[in-house]
């Protein structure tokens, strides 16, 4: 039985014979809502938020609907196993890299990645080995993780024993994980695929399989980034071929998650996850493609998409007169549209489930108005980050031992040669300039907005 079945039965049942919980939550389904919460909520939000009581099971040892819905998502996504998360990616990403290392373990990780894979270093104690994928500095965009980026890291470190990518990115690129994992699988390497922004792969043809489909060990994914969900649904996948076990996943969730998971957001999981299942949920993202492609083709003498092995769902967009950042303003205040992000080159547009015809249309319009009728005096950035020309800072301490030791704010000017106590980050996209552990220099400092950053002592 599903859970949505189960909840609907409840109440059917409680017009008959009414169930009296003593249990938390205490607003005790609905009985007490705070007038200023049912005025957004509803009621139907916190009739179905319940704790794990007789029937309900629990998602931390699941043995009944919870592990029903988990049975389907398995076939659904055919998977050895795959887990519903409440607590986003970052929950799956963090537990992923606790089930598939043992403490102090090297993992070789992209630069690039979202600052939840730096949580789990700080937890589980991990050596990082960083490598940087190509930066493409025209879209001021890192590209997809090619085999020929990690081969010297492995070959140099041969005790490398889990590899964590991001594919596809934030600006939907995607990594040639089909090679990558077949060179893990010789080196005895646990590939993870943060595959936050790409929750439609396993439903259309969006350019590239999904990673558990292409060997990873792991996967994760944001069902809210893409596929409709709310915040933070995600789920997490073992692939069949995989030797991490189900129980090794399970027990590195408990340690993390709530023991209260929402009760409404395993349902939206579940809803969001029979639909895009099933013919209704295809035959959206087909026509999600379309409107994008119109969009395209009817823009393209007036702006550039970025479009190098890239998610049809993410619009990467280019002006040739205008300034990411003058288009942005724009945007904001004439049309009323906020893009996801602005980065030196180009605005980001995510799109997904939920957008619509009339949504995509007002963005044509928008962007064909500015591309027409304005230009920027300089169409150069006066602040270009050329990630290509970083090297990544040199490291004393794992981020854990940073994170453990005594720290203290100073002046950032006085910080080279100090040791980074606290991450600094630009964000979104949340890529790390630099990390607990590593040390000031020169170029990093530049790089850092804030006037203070926090060290060792
Ligand atoms: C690449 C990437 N990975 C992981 C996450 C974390 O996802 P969640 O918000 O579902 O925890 C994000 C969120 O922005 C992300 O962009």
């Amino acid at each position: 039985m599903s859970l949505i079945r189960k909840i609907k039965d409840y109440y059917k049942r409680n017009k008959e014979q009414e169930c009296t919980l003593f249990t938390t939550p205490s607003h005790a389904q609905g009985c007490f809502i705070p007038q200023k919460a049912a005025d957004l909520l509803g009621e139907k939000f916190y009739k179905c938020d319940f704790s794990e009581i007789d029937g309900f099971d629990n998602l931390r040892d699941p043995k009944g609907i919870l592990k029903n819905i988990q049975t389907k998502l398995t076939k659904i996504y055919d998977t050895k196993q795959t887990f519903m998360l409440t607590n986003g990616s970052t929950s799956g990403i963090i537990a992923a890299l606790i089930s598939a290392i043992k403490p102090s373990d090297k993992v070789l990780i992209a630069r690039n990645c979202h600052i939840s894979v730096f949580n789990a270093l700080v937890i589980t104690g991990a050596k990082p080995i960083w490598f940087l994928p190509k930066y493409d500095s025209e879209w001021d965009v890192f590209e997809g993780v090619k085999v020929k980026d990690i081969q010297k890291e492995i070959t140099l470190n041969p005790d490398i024993k889990a590899l964590i990518i991001t594919s596809p990115t934030y600006e939907g690129i995607h990594s040639d994980i089909e090679n990558i994992s077949k060179l893990c699988k010789k080196h005895n390497i646990k590939l993870i695929v943060d595959e936050a922004h790409g929750a439609l792969l396993n439903f259309y043809d969006l350019n590239q399989k999904p990673a558990i489909k292409l060997g990873a060990d792991i996967s994760i994914q944001s069902l809210h980034k893409t596929a409709g969900a709310p915040n933070p649904c995600a789920l997490m996948h073992i692939s069949k071929k995989s030797d991490i076990t189900q129980s090794n996943v399970q027990d590195a969730l408990n340690l993390i998650n709530t023991t209260s998971p929402s009760y409404p957001l395993i349902l939206a999981i579940e809803a969001t996850t029979d639909y895009l299942a099933s013919m209704n949920g295809k035959n959206n993202i087909k026509k999600l493609i379309s409107y994008i492609t119109e969009l395209k083709n009817s823009l393209k003498d007036k702006l550039l998409f970025y479009e190098n092995n890239s998610d049809s769902t993410k619009l990467l967009v280019k002006f040739k007169n205008v300034s990411p950042k003058k288009a942005s303003g724009i945007l904001n205040r004439k049309f009323l549209i906020e893009e996801e992000f602005t980065n030196k080159k180009a605005l980001l547009f995510i799109t997904g489930i939920g957008t619509d015809k009339r949504k995509i249309n007002k963005l044509k319009s928008a962007l064909s108005d500015i591309a027409t009728n304005y230009k920027s005096n300089n169409n150069k950035s006066n602040q270009t980050i050329e990630y290509s020309s970083v090297t990544i800072p040199k490291s004393k301490l794992t981020p854990k031992e940073a994170y453990y030791r005594k720290r203290k704010t100073i002046p950032k000017e006085l910080s080279k040669g100090k040791i980074c106590s606290r991450p600094i980050l630009n964000y979104p996209p949340g890529i790390p300039l630099i990390i607990s552990g590593e040390v000031f220099n020169d170029e990093i400092i530049s790089m850092i907005e804030d006037s203070t950053v926090e060290i060792c002592e």
